[in-house]
């Protein structure tokens, strides 16, 4: 097998290909640029061959692993993914850098705003501060979003599982969201059981409920409603539901309002301010979760927000 034109061919690819053999328990092949990055070493075979990985990291570098099987044969192709892993890496840092870096001067910006707005008379300047008012609050709302996100494509974004009472953090967010909810004059209500109980990261559940409700009371009409549901399903996988009675969301749109910056028809969205990062945080939240988010909507009637968290262990 490794001589003629197949070992030609192997050494010419940027993958390092690997051969073992299960039946003698031994390696049988290496190409060339395999054996150019001098990893071929016990430790990091037996990894290979215990864990079956997609991506493995031995000595600083990454590699992703593609896996053939022919009888007794395992063949691994790794390809260097350490560039890619580097850029990935410096352009997240730089991110929650550049967003933790004007935490302190948007906030600064606010304050001196909010001063000079309460001492101003003169109803144009006033009308120019409070213009100045509404565009840093949403700037201080991206920063924190994207501080969010950073955080949870970081070390912190590891799941902290705990037992949460979830009818209280709905409770908490509630009473959070009160002044915006009035404003809005949409009612939210509570419907999870009092006691309900779900294994699951409190914190970051709390962030994605926050961002649902949000969302719920922000598209919605006068009048109208919102209903926060949970219920354990018969394998232990809580499911929790956001309905809203508000302006929906067109059928085209469903698949896209999930990524990063989406949002539904710039138009409608021009008097209701946000940045499109709510529900890709939502998403993200229940994936680490080994979970999944669905919507049903209708446009002019409403829209559901369905989360569901299997029982944990059972994470894919
Ligand atoms: N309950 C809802 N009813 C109607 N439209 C919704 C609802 N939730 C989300 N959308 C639509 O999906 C888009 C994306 O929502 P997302 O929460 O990600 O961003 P956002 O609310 O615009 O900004 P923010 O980052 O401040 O949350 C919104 O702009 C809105 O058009
Ligand atoms: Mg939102």
């Amino acid at each position: 097998m490794t001589d003629g034109i197949f070992k030609r061919i192997t050494d010419l690819s940027p993958c390092g290909i690997l051969i073992y053999d299960n039946r003698i328990g031994e390696v049988v092949y290496t190409n060339q640029t395999f054996r150019d990055w001098g990893i071929l070493k016990t430790e990091f075979v037996e990894k290979l061959l215990k864990d079956k990985p997609r991506e493995i990291e031995f000595k600083g570098r990454f590699y992703s692993v593609k896996t053939v099987s022919d009888g007794d044969k395992l063949a691994f192709i790794l390809e260097d993914i350490t560039p890619l892993k580097t850029y990935q890496r410096a352009k997240k840092d730089f991110v929650a850098n550049v967003s933790h870096e004007l935490k302190t001067p948007i906030s600064v910006i606010q304050s001196i705003a909010e001063t000079l707005y309460m001492e101003e008379e003169d109803p144009i300047k006033k009308r120019f501060l409070n213009r100045i008012l509404k565009r840093t609050a949403e700037m201080e709302a991206l920063v924190e979003d994207l501080l969010v996100l950073a955080a949870l494509e970081s070390k912190e974004g590891k799941v902290l599982w705990e037992k949460v009472n979830l009818r209280s953090v709905v409770d908490e967010i509630i009473q959070n969201l009160k002044g915006f909810a009035q404003e809005k004059q949409v009612e939210i209500i509570n419907e999870i059981p009092e006691g309900f109980t779900c294994l699951c990261d409190g914190h970051k559940i709390g962030i994605l409920l926050r961002n649902l409700i949000e969302n719920a009371v922000k598209y919605n009409r006068e009048g109208g409603k919102v209903f926060v549901r949970a219920k354990r399903e018969k394998d232990g996988t809580v499911t929790v539901e956001v309905e809203d009675t508000g302006i929906g969301i067109p059928k085209k749109y469903l698949p896209l309002i999930f990524e990063r910056f989406y949002r539904v028809d710039k138009s409608r969205s021009r008097e209701i301010r946000g940045t499109g990062l709510g529900l890709s945080i939502v998403k993200h939240i229940a994936l680490i979760h080994g979970g999944t988010v669905e919507v049903e909507s209708e446009e002019g009637k409403g829209s559901l927000f369905r989360v569901k968290i299997p029982p944990k262990g059972r994470q894919n």
